[in-house]
């Protein structure tokens, strides 16, 4: 019965320095890397937000030839505002914050997945090539209406 012995040692061994290895490459990620939230814009107070420039005038504005950005603010249960419009081929730069829980921000179709953290100014971009709507869902459970908290990108 030695070489099963042999055999538990060598796999416990194995197993310790894989231990080892997967903490130190998500230490490395975390603090090594310098990783924080996808798309980490800023802080703010989110019970000054709605007057909060640029949030006190929430909207889409060409920022340049096809460039976009699209104010948003996000409160049970609603984005405002519910729907952003923009020509196909547009580059659309997000700056979203929450006024109160943490809500969820997903377009479907798109790589744009976040959640939105009272007091984080979130911000993404996201090029839309093709015409067509794309659903905003609230993916964050944030109350009685969350499944009634949804929006829409039109792309024209
Ligand atoms: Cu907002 Cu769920």
């Amino acid at each position: 019965m030695d070489r099963v012995d042999f055999y538990e040692k060598a796999f416990l061994g194995l197993s310790g320095i894989m231990l080892v290895l997967f903490l130190g490459a998500l230490g490395y990620a975390a603090f090594g890397m310098g990783v924080t939230l996808p798309g980490r814009a800023g802080t703010i107070d989110p019970t000054e937000a709605r007057t909060t420039p640029p949030f006190d005038e929430p909207g889409v504005r060409e920022i340049a030839p096809g460039r976009y950005e699209a104010v948003m603010l996000s409160q049970a249960w609603a984005f405002i505002p519910r729907e952003i419009r923009v020509p196909a081929g547009s580059e659309v730069n997000f700056k979203i914050t929450s006024v109160d829980v943490l809500h969820g921000f997903l377009v479907e179709g798109t790589r744009i997945n976040s959640m939105l953290i009272p007091g984080e100014i979130s911000e993404f971009t996201y090029t839309f090539e093709e015409p067509g709507e794309h659903l905003i869902i609230c993916h964050e459970y944030c109350g009685v209406g969350h499944h009634t908290m949804f929006g829409r990108v039109i792309v024209e």
